[in-house]
């Protein structure tokens, strides 16, 4: 289960979310970044968080600790921002919580360097898990003391919308035409015969644990007092469902038209220089 810390002051919202995620701090003395559940995205979004998130993690790439966060909305009371303070109000106990970066930089492809392998790993997971948002509009990737670190999966598992649907997903192309870290040459070959066979059905199953009952309650077709169990179970299925076949599935097409231009030769010299290290 992820640890639990208690919210005690919202310092500030982060406008380039969509969501609204705020910097909160907590009883731990943690500085978090707080996706709320009342936000319009609903909950899904927090479970998707929360599996993929713990899954990158345990496959070795970097992603932000996760933790449960309980918000008494009194806190956000002094926030002058309306749309705010109707977050909050909507967002009363549990949220989820996710270690803030301090002095992390958006990723920038052009002044960053990826190599082949890294780059390989997470396209090679962001198509297992279906993630739509990891594009050169939004890279939802940060750099932090030198290193990517990967953010926000709550646009991930889109099946999880249409469970009487989900298994078909399992054979649709994922396309990374757009994905920030296709111009970095991904190995997805290697990738994939590193990590395909450590997503088993008991890693899933420990991931899938750390999703909060209050979050998976009264899912259609999963009523029940056994209905969080069984929608855990339908998300270990459909990944498993996917693991094997997922370097099959990614299609690398010719850049997108729309990628910023290329860096000045200068700036081009220094990340690659950077790339070979
Ligand atoms: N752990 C973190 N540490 C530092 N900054 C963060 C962290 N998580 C998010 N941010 C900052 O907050 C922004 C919004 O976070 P995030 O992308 O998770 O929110 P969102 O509402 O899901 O956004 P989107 O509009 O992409 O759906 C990020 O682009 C980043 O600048
Ligand atoms: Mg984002």
């Amino acid at each position: 289960m992820l640890e639990e810390v208690v919210a005690t002051r919202y310092v500030t919202p982060l406008r380039e979310g969509g969501s609204l995620p705020g910097i909160v701090e907590a009883d731990d003395l943690g500085t978090y970044v707080m996706k709320f559940t009342g936000a319009g995205q609903g909950r899904k979004t927090l479970v998707a968080e929360v599996i993929c998130g713990q899954l990158g993690r345990r496959l070795g790439l970097r992603v932000p600790d996760l933790v449960r966060m309980q918000l008494d909305p009194v806190i956000g009371l002094a926030e002058p921002d309306e749309e705010v303070q109707e977050l909050l109000k909507a967002s009363g106990g549990l949220n989820l919580g996710m270690d803030y970066l301090p002095g992390s930089i958006g990723f920038d492809p052009l002044a960053f360097a990826v190599d082949p392998l890294d780059a390989g790993r997470v396209v090679w997971f962001d198509a297992l898990i279906n993630n739509v948002d990891r594009s050169w509009r939004n890279p939802n990737l940060l750099v932090w003391h030198g290193e990517l670190w990967l953010i926000d999966h709550g646009a991930t598992m889109i099946w999880h919308h249409n469970w009487p649907t989900a298994a078909q997903a399992a054979t649709r192309p994922y396309d990374a035409s757009d994905h920030v870290l296709a111009p970095f040459d991904p190995d997805i070959a290697a990738a994939a015969k590193t990590l395909a066979p450590k997503v088993t059905r008991e890693l899933l199953t420990e991931v899938a644990a750390d999703v909060p009952d209050e979050w998976l309650v009264d899912e259609p077709g999963f009523e029940g007092p056994d209905g969080p169990d069984r929608l855990r179970a339908a998300y270990v299925e459909r990944l498993l469902d996917r693991v094997a076949t997922t370097h099959e599935r990614i299609k690398l097409g010719p850049p997108t038209t729309q990628r910023p231009t290329q860096a000045p030769a200068w700036l081009r010299v220094w990340a690659e220089g950077k790339a070979a290290k």
